[in-house]
């Protein structure tokens, strides 16, 4: 089986930092957050991807080249906007060549494996298989309805959701999914939802099933989400480079990249990037930091790299 992962997304919750290096190259605990993706995909016995890139084409290829330095065979297809997840993965069709794969949002982490999912999916004749998770408050999210072992319906971002079942950025499909992906609408945000597509396919009487996933699934693209995600990746230990200087007390939940420098009071659930220059007259909490850094006052749940806005 092949894989796709999309990456195209401008990451612009996380700017100004995703100006200067592109999301899905973020290091989390000092690994390319693309890197965990390639981990889990391999643990599928997936070895193929297409990563589907936009704006940051360029500087994708030259992070990640030809995948070899990852155990894994790259290759890249552009969407020129991003108009929606259905439209990203038509990006891929040609790569996909007609037979199943699976398909991985760049900005999802996983605790607990994806292998068995997969599995699930290739001994079933089902036309797709789609990670489930059980969240408090699935608004944010597309939506599954389930009936038995079935998916019966999928919304996506609905605001009077119908259950708990939020679409945690994984999929399997067999070659049905690109005649919902062809057929898809743009949707109330303006976008051609995957979630559309394969509801399209429900409609049409083919066999969608759940991928009950019962371990964390993170996704980083907001501050506190990365901080987050960046913590369970750490496992809640400090990570600083070897070559990274820093005067300051440094708390808990601290990432410092190498050649990085920091002078501060302290460092507390935040992370320096690498090469980053930090010199702050106070407390530093909650942050995201790259580049020159320099503040006559502490700096609290901030994103910033130099003099990018
Ligand atoms: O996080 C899970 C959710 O992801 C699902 O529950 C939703 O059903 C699904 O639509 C998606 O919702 P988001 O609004 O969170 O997706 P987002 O725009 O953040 O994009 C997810 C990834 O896909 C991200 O890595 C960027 C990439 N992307 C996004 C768009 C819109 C593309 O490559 N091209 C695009 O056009």
């Amino acid at each position: 089986m092949k894989a796709v992962i999309l990456a195209a997304g401008k990451g612009s919750r996380l700017f100004p930092v995703t100006k200067a290096i592109a999301k899905p190259l973020l290091p989390l605990a000092n690994r390319m957050t693309m890197e965990y993706a390639f981990d889990q995909l391999k643990a599928c016995g997936i070895t193929e991807i297409c990563v589907v890139v936009g704006e940051n084409e360029q500087e994708m290829r030259s992070a990640l080249g030809d995948g070899s330095a990852f155990g894994v065979e790259l290759s890249f297809a552009v969407q020129d906007k991003p108009l929606g997840l259905a439209h990203a993965v038509g990006c891929a069709e040609e790569f996909c060549g007609g037979e199943s794969f699976a398909l991985y949002l760049g900005d999802a982490i996983y605790s607990g494996p994806l292998a068995p999912h997969v599995a699930a999916f290739e001994a079933s004749d089902a036309a797709s298989l789609l990670l489930v998770k059980e969240v408090d408050d699935p608004r944010r999210f597309g939506v599954a309805n389930l009936d038995g072992e079935k998916i019966v319906k999928l919304v996506e971002k609905p605001q009077n959701p119908e259950s708990n079942w939020a679409l945690a950025g994984f999929y399997v499909f067999g070659p049905e999914i690109w005649s919902g992906v062809h057929r898809v609408k743009p949707s109330a945000r303006g976008e051609l939802e995957i979630t559309d597509a394969i509801q399209i396919l429900i409609e049409d009487g083919l066999t969608v099933l759940p991928g009950k996933f019962t371990d964390d699934w993170y996704d980083s693209g907001t501050l506190d989400s990365f901080l987050t995600v960046s913590k369970a990746v750490t496992g809640g230990k400090n990570v600083i480079a070897p070559d990274a200087q820093i005067d300051a007390e440094i708390g808990s939940n601290v990432v410092v990249g190498a050649g990085a420098k920091v002078s501060c009071s302290l460092l507390q659930n935040t992370v320096c990037l690498p090469g980053a220059n930090i010199t702050v007259n106070g407390a530093i909490t909650g942050c995201l930091l790259g580049g020159e850094v320099t503040s006559d006052e502490g700096l609290e749940d901030q994103i910033l790299w130099g003099d990018l806005t």
